[in-house]
């Protein structure tokens, strides 16, 4: 714990941003000092604390060698933007949920507008709603987000669901076609999962929209806007609340979006989207699917699950329970892809149809 407390001060005094702006290998500890500003003593109380985690080596002549990990941790880094995050508004929440449940009798939250989060930062404010007044908690969300998807470690969804195979007539094939692959990415935050299409298969022809609130869709990540992919991807502020306005569409996308909410607001979602499809739609949800019993799960999945609780009073779901939603909304799980590679069996895509609609495959 004492490690990203440290770490977060080190943040706000600019102590990454000066070490990474600065290009050099080694510093004076006074000239980290210095530039920090603040009480001296306390400056090196979180430098010695840095350099116990290995942020810096201190050398014989007490000089402070950087680590390469000072780039993550540097002003709209990886790492800084997690710790922003998961310290001033995760861990804020945990360290009050023991005594929110025992006052709400134990029960699984289940309001996503009065819920920990609610209770913690005294607000009727859903956490999405609440980042909009908060911009430095939204960008930091949103490039953990981006982050979380461009990392090695995390399975893309195009190494899991087969589209090379599925949307070969979209491909530029010979002889070319003029057919285009129109795929919503509905809270699609600023891009990241339709540039992972995009990087993967330039040469897939395609109307792509990418649906989120406002603020947020605003940002559409900047290379998405000035590559000459940029004709095909329309930014829409739109509420998946309400009446998906794009009907008929091959795809809908939907990324990590049905485990930020509880059933209620989960299906109001999957409904809008189930009207909107026609009978060749196909939606495709990209989340971690946890396994129906306790045995073999993951502590990242149950590590999620306890960060969903707390921000929105929702959680992450197995297999059955997805079936159920879909059930539930009149949609049919048809498949679940899972990666074959092994260590990233958490992600999953999930198929589904239109129930009303035959699946004639
Ligand atoms: C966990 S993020 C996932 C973003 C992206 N799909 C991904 O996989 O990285 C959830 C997204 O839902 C968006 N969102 C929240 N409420 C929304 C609403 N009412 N309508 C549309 N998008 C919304 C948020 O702004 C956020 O970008």
């Amino acid at each position: 714990m004492t490690p990203i407390v440290a770490t977060r001060i080190a943040i706000n005094l600019g102590i990454f941003d000066f070490v990474h702006d600065s290009l050099k290998e080694e510093f004076k500890g006074d000239e980290i000092v210095s530039h920090a500003g603040g009480d001296p003593l306390l400056v090196f109380r979180i430098l010695r604390s840095l350099t116990a985690i290995g942020i810096f080596n201190v050398t014989t002549a007490e000089t402070y060698k950087p680590d390469p990990v000072v780039k993550d941790l540097a002003r709209g880094g990886y790492l800084a933007s997690r710790i922003i995050m998961n310290f001033d508004v995760h861990f804020q929440i945990f360290a009050k949920l023991p005594q929110y449940l025992k006052e709400t009798k134990y029960k699984s939250p289940i309001n996503a507008y009065a819920g920990p989060f609610q209770s913690v930062f005294n607000t009727d404010e859903h956490y999405f709603d609440w980042m909009k007044s908060h911009p430095a908690q939204l960008d930091a969300f949103n490039r953990t987000m981006q982050a979380g998807i461009m990392r090695d470690n995390a399975a893309r969804w195009t190494e899991i669901f087969p589209i090379a195979q599925r949307f070969q007539q979209f491909m530029n094939t010979t002889p070319p076609s003029d057919e285009k692959l129109q795929l919503v990415d509905i809270g699609g935050g600023i891009g990241h999962e339709i540039k992972v299409l995009l990087d993967t298969f330039p040469c897939l022809r395609g109307q792509f929209i990418l649906q989120d609130v406002p603020g947020v869709v605003q940002h559409m990540l900047p290379e998405l806007q000035s590559t000459p992919t940029m004709q095909t991807v329309q930014a829409m502020p739109y509420s998946f609340f309400e009446p998906q306005p794009i009907t008929g569409a091959h795809v809908y996308f939907l990324g990590r979006v049905v485990h930020d909410w509880p059933d209620t607001q989960a299906r109001n979602i999957l409904q809008h989207i189930r009207n909107a499809m026609a009978e060749d739609s196909l939606l495709l949800i990209h989340e971690r699917v946890l396994p129906d019993g306790a045995a073999k799960v993951h502590l990242s999945d149950t590590i999620m699950d306890f960060s969903m609780m707390v921000l929105c009073s929702s959680l992450e779901r197995t297999e059955t329970q997805f079936r159920d939603l879909l059930v539930s909304v009149g949609l049919n799980l048809v498949q679940v892809w899972r990666p074959t590679t092994a260590g990233l069996h958490r992600q999953a895509i999930l198929e589904a149809i239109r129930a009303d609609f035959p699946d004639d495959e």
